[in-house]
């Protein structure tokens, strides 16, 4: 990919500074009753920062207020209550008029890409900066590299129509980046393209991140995107964050239930059904501890299980298990059934508690 850097302006060191390029303090949002509904309340309470340089993940369900969120930081609404703040100006604090130069400083990426039909490749590109006044030169001279940035150069005289949905997307990307933006929302960007367009958009903006040090607040409802590209992510439910860290920590160590359902089988939580269906919480005669081994970071060499069958006598055996990488580092989750007899399974849990790694008792299995 060929970047010309005197497009933009990357920050210096951007990923080593840890000041917050958007903040929101308190944030509360309600809207007001419509005719003979009740007001709705759709955030409360958003206390999170997105970081100078970084990728921050918000991951929640329909209706979790994902979207409000990323209208808040650009202006297009204005919180009920706290304050919204980008690169230390208030912008929920600001009239209609300056808030039209903060949008040209943020990018915007949507799910459903948003190009004019009736304009080609090009002329979507530069529809910012023609809204903007920029001269028609100075339009070229930023446009063609943009183009070749997102790899669309041989496209740049087609119309949305003749595209597929990753180069409109690609298109939707080099329009969001002509006004030279410091920040790109991205709101569910890749939800309407398959498994490997998707990649390789991912890859399109963790480059882009990486590259031009631009931060990107990016919105979705699924966790593999969060992992492929996220170095923190929030969890927002019914308009609260109920969980937020780094992407590492909250995948391999959810808290809470919500983080955990989106979790699901994406990274080995998922028990096969016909074990599930026997997960009893009771302990039967006869019945084995299923229990959950999650490894963080430095396992996999070790044979764990033949240690503890070696050192302590006691036998594991694997019922499921994946090994896996976040974030860039290893992880991995073994269920396991041992003896459900109180001092082989406290003896065995405390083996592997001493060796750092993550325990938890999923229940009994017959
Ligand atoms: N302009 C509006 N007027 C009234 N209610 C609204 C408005 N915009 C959003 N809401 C409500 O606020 C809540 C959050 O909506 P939001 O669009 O932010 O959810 P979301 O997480 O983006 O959902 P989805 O994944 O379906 O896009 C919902 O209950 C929604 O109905
Ligand atoms: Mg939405």
């Amino acid at each position: 990919m060929n970047i010309q850097t005197p497009l933009f302006k990357p920050t210096a060191l951007a990923a080593q500074t840890a000041d917050a390029i958007i903040r929101f303090e308190a944030v509360h949002k309600a809207f007001p009753a419509r005719q003979g509904g009740a007001a709705v309340t759709a955030l409360e309470q958003i206390d999170l920062d997105v970081d100078r340089g970084s990728i921050v993940g918000v991951i929640g369900r329909s209706g979790a207020g994902k979207s409000t969120l990323i209208r808040l930081a650009n202006g297009l609404e204005k919180p009920t209550g706290g304050r919204v703040i980008v690169d230390g100006v208030e912008v929920s604090a600001l009239p209609e008029p300056a808030l039209r130069d903060v949008r040209r400083s943020i990018g915007m990426i949507f799910q459903h890409f948003n190009l004019l039909s009736s304009r080609t490749a090009f002329d979507n590109v530069a529809l910012p900066l023609e809204v903007a006044g920029v001269g028609k030169a100075a339009i070229k001279a930023r446009v063609e590299p943009l183009l070749e940035l997102v790899g669309l150069t041989d496209k740049r005289d087609r119309y949305p129509a003749e595209l597929s949905g990753g180069q409109k997307q690609r298109i939707g990307i080099a329009r969001a980046l002509a006004t030279e933006p410091k920040v790109l929302l991205s709101d569910e960007a890749t939800s309407a393209l398959d498994p490997e367009t998707t990649q390789s958009i991912l890859d399109l903006l963790a480059s882009i991140n990486r590259e031009l040090g631009l931060t990107i607040l990016l919105i979705t409802h699924e966790m593999s995107v969060i992992r492929r590209i996220a170095q923190k992510v929030a969890v927002l439910e019914a308009g609260r964050v109920v969980e937020q860290g780094d992407v590492f920590d909250i995948f391999t160590r959810p808290a809470h239930a919500t983080t955990r359902s989106f979790l699901g089988s994406a990274t080995g939580r998922a028990l096969p059904p016909s074990v599930a269906r026997r997960l009893s919480a009771d302990v039967q005669p006869g019945s084995q501890a299923l229990v959950r081994i999650v490894f963080r970071g430095h396992f996999a060499s070790e044979p764990v299980l033949a240690q503890l069958s070696r050192e302590r006598g006691i036998e594991a055996n694997l019922v499921a298990g994946q090994i896996d990488e976040v974030a860039g580092k290893p992880f991995g989750i073994l269920n396991v059934a041992l003896p459900a007899a109180d001092a082989t399974l406290a003896s065995a849990l405390d083996y592997l508690r001493q060796r750092d790694f993550d325990v938890e008792i999923l229940g009994y299995v017959t």
